[in-house]
């Protein structure tokens, strides 16, 4: 990790002595001597440091060397960090002065006597404050010679002969490749049959009511796989009434089991918020009762019959119906005979060579034409022999290779020295360090960040991605650079198999993924002394445990409600950059604990019960990343203004939130603001506007009477917003200006807008100027997504440039009162979702819907209408009786040459709550693709397609999935 450290810290070193000289805050001389001296010592500790980090595993000596080297580039990476922040703090005043000449010239005549005195002492203080950083940079110099000594005198560690990939490299491999999620299994049919009978197999007086079947076998060898098999197999689902999937892991506790199990069952259900276990199980047996139950209980690790006991799963499955089973799966025999389960086990014993051989090949092999793969099978025939039988070897061994081109680089993996290292715990942890290592150093440190987490923690990327950013992690000068850097070290870790169970959003992003168990307990192995995670002790308000030297990164769970305040004697906290917490219900974070934790970079403290949050937070002045989301805090101190580094700041769904700090203009930093879901916030104050940068705003509230208001307008010279945008309480008299100021063409990085037409109280508006907003609105061409909501227009006019958006995938209109018609989107060529809510107006839906124009007829226009749909709604359209479709002759001889299609790939189709609507159009019973079809409470439709009856029953047999009901 710490070549990851260094080479980032170089970059900084550089870019200080090579940019900064000019800069106005210059360093004390003989500063600058030091930094650059510090540099190439630096340098020429680069070079070896490969060899250390991989002599470290086996010789302590070498770890505790590389400890102190991190140390010391830790604390140059503060050091820097406080000067930068000097001139950050520069540069706000004198923006602030030549903002304040023109706003605040009489207050400032007023001041001027006074703080003239003031202004002085200041001047004196930042020359002191100067000559304290040139100090410790002379200092850290010293110890860095001390340790080279050390270096050249103890271990004489190797010059390395090339570096990891470099971005540029990781770029460029990446484009040709894609995403590794296997599923299908290698060399476990045979259990997989077992397990599939245990589980259905009627009980028989042998087997009693409910069965416990144990998957038992080491780390890696596709236990949970094969759960997931059995979990969401067909005739599995079919049999059991109710399906439970938890995570067990370890410390085992009974209540949080207890908890995951009924928000499982059910998400609405009260009793989860219970700490009375009686209570929990009481709620789940009322749940599963006389119901054929499928729990699965993911790593076990407890031994102990005590606590597997007090979940009481025996008395709660005898009150089942017969037939219910448990899938547990543990790394432990033991765990099975503790279980009285031993009969039932399934053992997952190592993979045949041959099996291990052909999981291998598949990722390997992937995207490589067969002769490409010709002359590399020896030696994949050699490396998969030290998989021992591991799947989950084989495949991080397989994601490794697949991106070494020639055979000198295969011969390389097999050669390593580190399948010798005896010190490794776990024989998987070996090729695990072989993918590690071969990563670029930067992205070995975001890895490493993930091991802040809890094991089976759903990793969402974007935030991933703004987390590595607040640790620097992600080192350019352009920001906008910074994330798509991030997104590209996220998705060559994706590649080589550290992350797995992705889950992808309805455009096909991915959203979030886990860690397999024994990447997490991998990564938490090399951070062991950096990365720590709390359970905080109930009824003991203080976090005494906190052991270990140097803690960066700090995971506090489960902390008791009351004030987070740390022991004074804690003096660990120093060097803490991150801070999360979870599941907890803090009230507020004392203002001493808060000022132990100057190094802070990261912190969150999002749903964690804060109401208040002292304004010593002002002084943390390396943080970049606050997340104070779902919490019911009254206020954001002013304080957190002076927070020059301040890249994010997330405020979601903080409900009592009324106002934000004014001089938020001040954070010339800030890049990210979230404040979706802070309903009583009025406005976003003024000074924002001059955040040019600005490239996340998630939610803009119009406020037209108020002077202190960004206006929509503002957001005319931020154009490089990008992501999500919405926009609500629009509809007043001055918006249409506004709106068009706000230049939303211009904003090509904006995938998704959301407008909604509201006043500021909620209540329903006069026909206003709606459909002159509706056409200053026009979008960039390049956006995907696009939803309007409670639009008071006649026509769909205004709409005119939907036409042009080319990129769209996805809209939503929802609430338009007083709209007759709909808007023309079939000509739309990317168009895959669309979703029309609540239209009272709308009787009949014609062509125009399908984008044909009224100088085109259906006789001359041919084409492909709504060529990519795939999923399409209609809620709520209460007038609506006529769906239209082409009125074309059959007798195909006399009508002209023209060849429609409409919606090919119409795979989804929901019509609910359209009363007076009498048929569908007869496209719709052509589309070949369509999966599935659900009519509800729609009487005309539900008569005319009844199943087996319904005069047009016959034109929707084929449909694999129809539900048809009335409510
Ligand atoms: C949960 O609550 C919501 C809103 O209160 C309700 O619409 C939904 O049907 C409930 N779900 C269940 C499973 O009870
Ligand atoms: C449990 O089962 C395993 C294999 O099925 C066997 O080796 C072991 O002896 C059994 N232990 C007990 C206590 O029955
Ligand atoms: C912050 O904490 C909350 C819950 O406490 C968690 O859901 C969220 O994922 C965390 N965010 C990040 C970026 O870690
Ligand atoms: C069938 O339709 C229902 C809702 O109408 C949907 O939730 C379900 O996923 C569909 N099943 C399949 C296999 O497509």
């Amino acid at each position: 990790m710490a070549d990851a450290l260094i080479s980032v810290l170089l970059e900084q070193l550089a870019s200080v002595v090579y940019q900064h000289t000019n800069q106005a805050v210059k360093l004390v001389l003989n500063a600058e001597e030091d930094v650059k001296s510090f540099s190439s010592k630096l340098k020429d500790i680069q070079a070896v440091l490969e060899d250390a980090e991989k002599k470290q595993v086996a010789d302590t000596g070498v770890e505790n060397w590389l400890a102190k080297l991190k140390d010391v580039s830790y604390e140059m990476d503060d050091v820097l960090d406080e000067w930068n922040t000097e001139i950050l703090r520069r540069q706000v005043e004198e923006k602030q002065e030549k903002e304040g000449e023109n706003a605040l010239v009489t207050k400032k005549k007023v001041c001027f006597l006074m703080s003239s005195v003031c202004f002085c002492f200041g001047q004196a203080n930042k020359v002191i404050h100067r000559h304290k950083i040139a100090r410790r940079i002379g200092e850290l110099n010293e110890k860095l010679t001390l340790l080279i000594a050390a270096e050249r005198e103890m271990y004489g560690f190797h010059q390395s002969t090339k570096g990891g990939p470099d971005d540029q490299q990781l770029i460029q491999r990446q484009k040709t490749s894609s995403l590794v999620d296997i599923s299908t299994i290698f060399g476990r049919e045979e259990e997989k049959e077992m397990l599939l009978s245990k589980l259905l197999r009627e009980s028989s007086p042998k087997v009693g009511r409910f069965l416990v079947i144990p998957i038992v076998g080491m780390g890696g060898m596709g236990k949970t796989t094969l759960a997931q098999l059995a979990y969401n197999d067909e005739k599995v689902t079919a049999q059991f009434d109710k399906k439970v999937w938890v995570c067990v892991s370890s410390p085992f506790d009974e209540i949080k089991i207890a908890k995951a199990i009924i928000e499982n069952l059910d998400k609405n259900e009260t009793q989860k918020s219970s700490n009375e276990l009686e209570t929990l199980l009481q709620c789940i047996m009322s749940h599963v009762k006389d119901k054929k139950f499928f729990l699965v209980l993911d790593d076990v690790w407890t031994e102990n019959p005590k606590e597997w006991e007090s979940l009481k799963l025996p008395v709660i499955m005898q009150s089942c119906a017969e037939g219910s089973r448990i899938l547990v799966t543990t790394r432990k025999q033991e765990v099975a005979k503790m279980m009285g389960a031993n009969s039932s086990m399934i053992y997952l014993d190592k993979l045949s060579d041959r099996d291990c051989l052909a999981l291998f090949n598949s990722i390997a092999f992937l995207d490589r034409k067969e002769d490409e793969a010709a002359g590399f099978g020896a030696i994949g025939e050699e490396i998969v022999k030290k998989c021992k039988g591991l799947p989950l070897v084989a495949k991080t061994l397989g994601s490794l290779v697949r991106y070494k081109k020639t055979r000198k680089e295969w011969q390389d993996v097999l050669n390593s020295k580190i399948w010798e290292l005896e010190k490794i715990e776990e024989q998987v942890f070996r090729p695990l360090l072989l993918s590690y290592y071969d990563l670029a150093p930067a992205v070995k440190r975001c890895l490493l960040y993930c091991a802040i987490f809890p094991k089976d923690y759903n990793l969402e990327k974007d935030k991933l991605i703004e987390l590595w950013m607040s640790q620097d992690y992600l080192n350019s000068k352009e920001n906008k650079e910074k994330r798509r850097k991030g997104q590209y070290y996220f998705e060559s870790l994706v590649m080589r198999s550290f992350f797995q169970d992705f889950v992808v959003d309805e455009m096909g992003n991915i959203e979030r993924c886990k860690m397999h168990d024994i990447v997490h307990d991998f990564v938490q192995f090399l951070t062991k002394k950096e990365c720590i995670i709390i359970e905080v002790v109930k009824g003991d308000n203080q976090i005494v445990e906190l052991r270990g030297e140097n803690v960066r990164h700090l995971t506090l769970t489960r902390v008791p409600y009351g004030p987070l305040s740390f022991p004074t004697s804690c003096d660990r906290c120093v060097n803490v950059r991150s801070l999360t917490l979870l599941d907890s219900s803090i009230t507020t974070i004392s203002p001493g604990s808060v000022l132990q934790m100057k190094c802070l970079r990261t912190l969150n403290l999002s749903w964690s019960g804060l109401t208040e949050l002292p304004k010593e937070v002002g002084e943390l002045i390396h943080l970049r990343y606050m997340d104070l989301s779902y919490n019911p805090i009254l206020k954001v101190p002013d304080a957190v203004c002076d927070l020059y580094n301040l890249q994010t700041l997330v405020l979601i769904q903080c409900s009592s939130l009324e106002k934000l700090p004014k001089a938020m203009g001040k954070l010339i930093n800030l890049k990210h603001l979230y404040v979706l879901g802070c309903w009583k916030l009025r406005y976003l104050p003024k000074g924002i506007g001059s955040l040019k940068s600005l490239q996340a705003l998630d939610c803009f509230y119009v406020c037209e009477r108020e002077a202190a208001a960004l206006k929509l307008g503002d957001l005319g010279i931020m154009d490089q917003l990008q992501g999500s945008l919405e926009i609500r309480r629009l509809g007043n008299k001055d918006d249409a200006s506004e709106t068009e100021k706000a230049q939303l063409g211009n904003k090509e990085h904006l995938s998704h807008l959301e407008v909604v037409f509201q006043d500021e109280y909620g209540v329903l508006r006069k026909h206003g100027v709606d459909s002159e907003i509706v056409k200053a609105l026009q979008p960039h061409q390049n956006l995907e997504s696009l939803g309007i909501e409670w639009c008071h227009i006649g026509t769909t006019e205004s709409l005119y440039w939907i036409k042009s958006l080319h990129n769209l995938r996805k809209v939503h209109l929802r609430f338009w009162l007083f709209c007759e018609f709909w808007p023309p989107l079939g000509k739309l060529p990317s168009l895959e979702i669309l979703e029309i809510t609540v239209m009272d107006k709308v009787k009949k839906v014609g062509v125009e819907f399908l984008g044909i124009e009224e100088e085109e007829t259906e006789t001359t226009f041919s084409g492909i209408l709504f060529p990519k749909l795939k999923r399409l709604s209609f809620y709520y359209l209460s007038e609506w009786e006529e769906w239209e479709g082409i009125t074309k002759e059959e007798d195909s001889s006399s009508s002209s040459s023209s060849e429609i299609t409409i919606m090919p790939r119409l795979s989804s189709l929901q019509i609910t709550e359209c009363p007076k609507l009498k048929a569908l159009p007869d496209f719709l019973h052509k589309i070949t693709t369509l999966r599935t079809l659900t009519i509800e409470s729609c009487p005309i439709l539900e008569r005319d397609y009844q199943q087996g009856v319904g005069k047009e029953w016959h034109n929707i047999s084929h449909i694999p999935n129809i539900t048809i009901q009335s409510h």
